[in-house]
């Protein structure tokens, strides 16, 4: 298997990756999961830019352009027999022993590393939708750097897969935020509602490409804060991310929701992403 290192494409074998690097020590650093459709890349420019913010927000100088990593990606997909699946990268912040939680010197080179993994797109349960609990969220107040220090994160969802569920709807307070690795939107009265960008949402890029859907579909889409009880009862709540694309959510805790029904604003917005990545 090939992957990225450095700005070099190499065998996985070959990767060597100091135990002081900050990544591994302190989970300093950033990362992307862009999909592959068929042999290609999906919103590639879009992921780039969000990697290139997240790097800046942290003060981690990117040894390469975005020229450059974009066409390291396209080379590593360009070596994959991968058809379906996701390109995963990350930078962190290098390795600058002995360890120290000051952030090194700028001569210091960050770490790219980047690898391709096959995967289906979860057709059944874009069908069926997925099971949901709420969850305190328990994160940090930088929810909109993709970082891959993802404690909270993880926690979060191993609380909701313990509840048998497949991902976890977080608040704090009374007020919505998103899931710990997707957001999440409800639709009431004809109107999409979803956290507005800042500090305690990942903008998503699956949100950017349903924001257009919606546009193009007439249907209006409120970027504003909803209370729990208002997500309860919405007419339709669906996540979305990268490997989930539009997601419809048949159950939060013990409240259902009928996701058979056609034509609802949910499958609208799952058609048109589909025309968008084929
Ligand atoms: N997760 N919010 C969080 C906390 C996320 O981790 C993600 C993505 C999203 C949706 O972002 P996007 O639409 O750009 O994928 C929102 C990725 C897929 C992951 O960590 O695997």
């Amino acid at each position: 298997m090939k992957v990225i290192w450095g700005k070099e494409i190499i065998d996985r074998d070959k990767v060597n990756i100091d135990f002081e690097d900050r990544g591994y020590q302190f989970g300093d650093g950033v990362y992307e999961v862009i999909r592959i459709y068929n042999h290609t890349y999906f919103c590639v420019d879009e992921h780039i830019d969000r990697f290139f913010t997240s790097a800046e927000k942290i003060e981690m100088r990117m040894p390469l352009t975005k020229a450059e990593l974009k066409a390291l990606i396209t080379d590593l997909l360009r070596e994959s027999a991968v058809k379906n699946g996701s390109i995963y990268i990350q930078m962190t912040r290098g390795n600058a022993s002995p360890r120290d939680h000051s952030y090194p010197s700028q001569d210091v080179v960050p770490l790219l590393t980047g690898s391709i993994t096959a995967s289906e797109r979860k057709i059944d349960k874009m069908k069926n939708g997925m099971r949901t609990t709420l969850e305190d969220d328990i994160r940090w107040l930088r929810c909109d750097i993709k970082m891959i220090s993802l404690l909270g994160n993880i926690m979060l969802k191993h609380e909701a897969h313990k509840k048998n569920a497949d991902e976890a709807i977080l608040h704090r307070g009374d007020i919505i935020t998103e899931c710990s690795s997707s957001n999440v939107a409800m639709v009431k009265d004809g109107a999409i509602y979803t956290h507005p960008d800042g500090n305690l949402i990942l903008p998503g890029i699956t949100k950017i490409v349903w924001k257009s859907c919606a546009e193009k579909l007439n249907i209006p889409v409120y970027e504003q804060a909803f209370t729990t009880e208002e997500l309860l009862n919405a007419d339709e709540v669906f996540i979305s991310s990268t490997t989930k694309e539009v997601m419809p959510i048949s159950k939060i805790d013990d409240k259902t929701f009928d996701v058979s029904k056609k034509g609802s604003i949910t499958r609208l917005l799952q058609s048109c992403y589909e025309k968008e990545i084929v």
